[in-house]
């Protein structure tokens, strides 16, 4: 696998992109940055390319993928039309943390839709990823570049770690901005539907559009998730995952249980409870008053305790308000199980 490391120098990183674009144009698949987390990188028209990507991650065939744009008219020409509400949300959030589920015209391949008759697009917020896309002059279906159930890669290095000798290549951009994936919104329904909660809030889209629901599969409830991908385990870190939902004091408590049961834990909270806590394991993620530090945080947090350091995970819960509603469903699919303050 080549890695193209950051550089910052313009003329190097052109260079860089023309061969990133060559090798899509030739089949591959190519890891790049988004300000969300590292993507997987392939031609959105080419059934073949697209294939490469569902064996380098190991992803199931059922769950589609996201088309990556760099203008409109690369939308135009995947979807069947597109309703005033969709051209009011580019206007406000794209380029963006936000993919917008159109009725597909059949242009994209069909594994990338995996045989739904809906579409997934959005216009990734990274120069790097524009400028691939420019060089490539094809949509790029991209998941994130992580095996099947991981966490999603926000360094150039974890993509490495996951999939070095599966794929052609890794332009390396740096660190992501948002650290969490984008959200899903369906507007092919009479009021759009969050099926995936990200960058982009629920209070960010209600000051462009009047209504917004959540897909009530995300609240827990008993019916299939609308978007394929979130029926799946994800996010797993090595170790299992412990939830904990109560203040500081319970926080304290039960890790002074976990100790007592001789287990080595591993502590992911924020500033302030890290503060709080007395112990050596901790990773920090930013503060509580600040969910975006937290979001930005979290993957690197979860993929830094192996499974031969700590015998179990503990993690704080965070406010669902803001980006917190996204932190708080990867932590919930992340997390073996929860621990309550009766
Ligand atoms: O931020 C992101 O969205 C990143 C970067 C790389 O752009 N990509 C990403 O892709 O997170 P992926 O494949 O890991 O997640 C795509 C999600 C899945 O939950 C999938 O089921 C859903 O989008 N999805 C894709 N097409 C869909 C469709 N037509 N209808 C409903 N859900 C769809
Ligand atoms: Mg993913």
């Amino acid at each position: 696998t080549k890695m193209w490391k950051r550089l910052n120098h313009p003329q190097k990183n052109d260079e860089a992109v023309r061969e990133a674009a060559q090798l899509l144009l030739d089949q591959q698949v190519v890891a790049f940055p988004t300000e969300t987390v590292y993507g997987l990188g392939a031609d959105a028209t080419n059934k073949k390319a697209v294939q490469e990507i569902f064996e380098a991650k190991g992803r199931p065939s059922d769950n589609p993928l996201i088309v990556h744009v760099s203008d409109r008219a690369q939308v135009e020409s995947l979807a069947v039309e597109i309703p005033p509400v969709a051209a009011e949300l580019m206007d406000a959030f794209w380029p963006g943390p936000l993919t917008l589920i159109f009725q597909s015209n059949g242009s994209a391949a069909e594994n990338v839709t995996a045989g739904l008759s809906t579409v997934a697009v959005r216009m990734p917020d990274h120069p790097l990823a524009l400028a691939l896309l420019e060089a490539a002059n094809t949509p790029l279906a991209a998941p994130s570049a992580n095996r099947s159930g991981r966490p999603s890669p926000t360094t150039a290095a974890h993509v490495y770690q996951d999939l070095d000798g599966r794929i052609a290549g890794i332009l390396d951009g740096g660190p992501t901005g948002v650290g969490l994936e984008s959200t899903v919104l369906d507007i092919t329904a009479e009021v759009p539907v969050i099926l995936r909660p990200g960058g982009v809030t629920k209070e960010d889209l209600e000051t462009v559009i009047p209504r917004v629901e959540v897909d009530p599969a995300l609240a827990g409830s008993a019916e299939a998730p609308k978007s394929p991908g979130m029926k799946y385990k994800h996010y797993a870190p090595e170790a299992p995952l412990w939830l904990v939902e109560g203040d500081d004091s319970f926080f304290a408590e039960t890790l002074t249980a976990c100790k007592s049961r001789g287990e080595r834990v591993g502590i992911i909270a924020s500033r302030e409870l890290a503060d709080f806590l007395d112990h050596d394991r901790i990773i920090r993620c930013g503060s509580r008053r600040h969910l975006s530090e937290v979001a930005e945080g979290l993957y690197g947090a979860l993929r830094e305790f192996k499974e031969a350091d700590v015998d179990v995970i503990l993690c704080e819960s965070f406010p669902e308000t803001g980006v917190g509603a996204a932190v708080m469903n990867r932590l919930n699919k992340a997390a073996e199980k929860k621990v309550k303050d009766q």
